[in-house]
């Protein structure tokens, strides 16, 4: 399908949600929660999950493939549910692609957001941001902080092993400790002074009852899910013009690239409820 099936589609639609694999299932959970009355488009990239590592391009082109495939099916609306996607693709997609594919149509990536509310939530202004290899390389924490916070101190610190895990279903696994307690110690031991972390990976929060474990108990630990879902609720209010857009029968619906039945087993795990997905080809 080209750029003018995509403006000749009905301009109804679900609210499209994308993550490289699982990891925006954390945020879709909370968004159902918040906003029930919506309809969701769930894409995940599995096939070629994780993005973290991989470079700007790849994951510049792998996101808009996944945006174009989420726009084909009606969705108006689309949130990079995914930090590596938002710190590496979502401006040339806003600035460059857009434009071109259909002006009237919105992409949001979560970062943004995430350092908007940082303010109500960090008493020392030394924030620790856990990520992909990708999203700490990027800087684009850093950046967004220097405008929205600009007397916050930034520490990022990339765990690229922590993806992997969530993928693999080791989560939970004794394995996983190790990893765990070797990036929290290593991002408190280069700023002492932090009191609050962001885990800056929609994957993270499947590892929050380890990384609490070895996290000191006076440090807040902040997950994306319930920010991301207040920002859409304040986007949508603001913007009665994509709202409208966006249809209201209170579904959710999941496509992944790879097999449907690891999908819909590992899916159910992170919503919480029974998934079935359906296979596309990006
Ligand atoms: N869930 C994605 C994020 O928030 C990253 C996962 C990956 O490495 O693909 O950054």
């Amino acid at each position: 399908m080209d750029t003018s099936d995509i403006n000749t589609m009905a301009s109804g639609g679900p609210i499209g949600v994308f993550d490289s694999g699982y990891g925006g299932l954390t945020i879709l959970r909370e968004m159902r929660h918040l906003l029930p009355e919506y309809d969701y488009l769930y894409l995940g990239d599995n096939a070629r999950a994780p993005y973290g590592n991989r470079s700007f391009d790849l994951v510049y082109r792998f996101t808009l493939q996944s945006v174009k495939a989420l726009f084909e099916r009606g969705c108006a609306l689309v949130i990079l549910a995914c930090n590596t996607a938002s710190a590496k693709a979502l401006r040339s997609i806003q600035q460059r692609d857009l434009p071109h594919i259909d002006p009237s149509r919105r992409v949001l990536g979560i970062i943004r957001p995430t350092v908007e509310a940082l303010d109500t939530l960090s008493v020392s202004g030394h924030v620790g941001i856990l990520g992909t290899r990708g999203t700490i390389g990027s800087r684009s924490y850093e950046l967004e902080a220097a405008k929205l916070q600009p007397d916050f101190t930034i520490t990022g610190h990339a765990c690229p092993m922590w993806v992997p895990l969530v993928e693999n279903g080791e989560a939970d696994s004794p394995g996983a400790d190790f990893f765990v307690k070797k990036e929290v110690d290593a991002i408190m031991t280069a700023d002492p002074a932090i009191d609050t972390l962001v885990l800056g990976c929609t994957h993270y929060p499947l590892l929050l009852n380890k990384i609490k474990q070895y996290t000191p108990a006076n440090i807040g630990i902040v997950t994306q899910g319930r920010i991301v879902a207040d920002s859409l609720a304040d986007y949508l209010r603001r913007h009665p013009e994509i709202s409208s857009r966006c249809t209201r029968g209170g579904n959710a619906s999941f496509l992944t690239t790879e097999s449907i039945d690891r999908f819909s087993d590992m899916a159910s795990i992170f919503m919480g409820e029974h998934v079935d997905a359906t296979h596309i080809e990006l």
